[in-house]
């Protein structure tokens, strides 16, 4: 008797392997993958509301280091002082790298001067056993906001990797989520993604696993895709406090 739980519990564990290694080789996949808006010109442009911008889609490798430059500039501008009120802290040298990263993806808007004036970094990762698409960033400069040109980005991250990718790429695109971490009192951001994109807080969300305390100043959001389930149950923690 004993050896035969030994046995299921032996396979039991090779198949969370095996599965686990085909969610990893997914998003490694994702990674290797060119620009999906090249074959879809009509979301290179945004053009409405005043605003006429050009948006491109590139890896980190392939970014000129003055964008990279814009893009901590901006970060800092926007999100020092909402840092500095959590339980994290401004750390300048963290937030550089974490720009830097091999991993990171970009979406950078550009004025018709080539100026850049918005940008999300996102990368393909695996979070509590699922692959998804996490939005590290989405920052516009303040004359360009409440133009639409947020949600817009928004949307092309949930389509391209998410329910559209299918018309264009490998069953590799397919994310099961766009995620983010949104600090609650940023109460713009906070309100631009759960009203107007109807995220949901997440259940590796802290205030909903419990695994961080529930005093922290951040929520972790996402939504669906077509690829993943509209009803997320998951494993209680992703990570967030280890
Ligand atoms: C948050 C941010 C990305 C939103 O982008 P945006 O282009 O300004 O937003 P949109 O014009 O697409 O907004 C769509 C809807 O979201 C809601 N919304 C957006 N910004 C809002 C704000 N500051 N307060 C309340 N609701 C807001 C509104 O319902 C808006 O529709 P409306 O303008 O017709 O009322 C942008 O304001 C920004 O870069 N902020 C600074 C950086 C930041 O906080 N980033 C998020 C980090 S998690």
């Amino acid at each position: 008797r004993k050896s035969s739980r030994a046995k299921e519990k032996k396979q039991r564990r090779l198949e969370e392997r095996a599965a686990m290694a085909a969610v990893c080789a997914k998003v490694e996949a994702a990674n290797k993958l060119q620009d999906p808006l090249e074959a879809f010109p009509v979301f290179k442009k945004y053009e409405r509301n005043g605003l006429n911008v050009s948006i491109e889609c590139r890896r980190v490798s392939s970014l000129e280091p003055s964008t990279l430059d814009w893009a901590f500039e901006l970060t800092k501008a926007n999100m020092q002082t909402l840092y500095e009120q959590s339980e994290w802290g401004w750390k300048e040298r963290e937030k550089r790298e974490e720009l830097r990263d091999e991993r990171a993806w970009y979406l950078v808007a550009r004025d018709p001067d080539t100026a850049p004036v918005a940008f999300s970094h996102f990368r393909f990762d695996v979070e509590a056993g699922d692959e998804v698409l996490y939005c590290y960033e989405v920052q516009l400069e303040s004359r360009v906001r409440r133009r639409g040109l947020g949600k817009f980005l928004l949307q092309i991250l949930q389509l391209f990797w998410g329910d559209l990718s299918r018309f264009w790429g490998a069953p590799s695109t397919q994310m099961k989520k766009v995620m983010l971490t949104v600090f609650k009192h940023n109460l713009g951001a906070f309100q631009f993604f759960r009203e107007a994109l109807q995220f949901e807080v997440d259940p590796t969300s802290p205030s909903v696993s419990g695994c961080c305390g529930d005093d922290s100043s951040y929520e972790i959001l996402s939504r669906s895709t077509r690829f993943g389930d509209p009803h997320p149950g998951g494993s209680p923690c992703g990570g967030c406090c280890h």
